[in-house]
């Protein structure tokens, strides 16, 4: 497989057109932003990290019933995946209170909730990607109903599956971002990545931050708590 034009590049990755119309190759980058693209940085290795988790993770959803971009890894840093219209929703699955949630509602880190959460944003980044109600991505023609009942459905089976996976690895998940694609068929597939950037993990008995966090709070220690996962998730070369 080979790439034709660059089709896209975005905060963490670009993606490439192949000879295949169906098909597109993402590549991921080292760079981190957050805050909406106001803080800048490097995590030197990220891009790997994050390829091969998401891949990794990708096939456990498959493995689980769960339809994924996911197509064949190529490289350290690129991927083949199934070329998707993405839906313009940022999904939040929160086990556990922190992040905004905190702030929102007062909680403390840490706090934790009696059953799972979810939450939609609208994916725009000159809006800072607001929170909206399922009704509103309806409303606003985002999405229809039956795509957010079977998005909200998947994206519970995709916690179920991942806590249960973390859990044997010794990492709390505690919440994490998905995002979705509709395929030519109109068929809806998990997209995007699951990775250190879109997930909160906490060791499981300390609770020390194994994610973007550190990056973003400017806690140290960015490049090992991916190095870290990587090696938890037995991915490391
Ligand atoms: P939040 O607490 O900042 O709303 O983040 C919730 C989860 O979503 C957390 O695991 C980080 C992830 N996330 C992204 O992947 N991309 C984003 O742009 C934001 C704001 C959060």
């Amino acid at each position: 497989m080979t790439k034709t034009e660059q089709l896209y590049e975005g905060k963490a990755k670009k993606v490439w057109a192949t000879e295949n119309p169906d098909v597109v190759i993402v590549d991921y980058k080292d760079d981190a932003t957050a805050f909406n693209g106001k803080k800048k940085g490097t995590i030197m290795g990220k891009g790997i990290v994050n390829n091969k988790m998401s891949n990794y993770l990708m096939q456990i959803l498959e493995a689980k019933g769960v339809p994924t971009h996911f197509v064949e890894e190529l490289s350290d840093r690129e991927t083949a995946v199934k070329r998707v219209t993405i839906v313009p929703l940022e999904v939040i699955i929160r086990n556990r209170a922190a992040g905004s949630i905190c702030k929102r509602l007062g909680l403390e880190e840490g706090m934790d909730f009696i059953a799972p959460s979810i939450e939609f944003s609208y994916k725009c980044d000159e809006l800072d990607d607001p929170l909206i109600s399922e009704y509103h991505a309806i409303s606003c023609g985002f999405s229809t109903r039956e795509e957010v009942d079977t998005i909200k459905e998947m994206a519970f089976k995709v916690n179920d599956a991942l806590k249960e996976y973390f859990a044997s690895i010794g990492v709390e998940l505690i919440d994490f971002k998905l995002e979705f694609g509709k395929t030519s068929d109109g068929t809806i597939v998990l997209a995007d990545e699951i990775s250190p950037d879109t997930c909160r993990f906490w060791d499981i008995k300390t609770h020390e931050k194994l994610d973007k966090d550190r990056f973003r709070r400017d806690l140290g220690g960015v490049e090992d708590a991916y190095a870290e996962m990587m090696k938890r998730t037995g991915l490391e070369k």
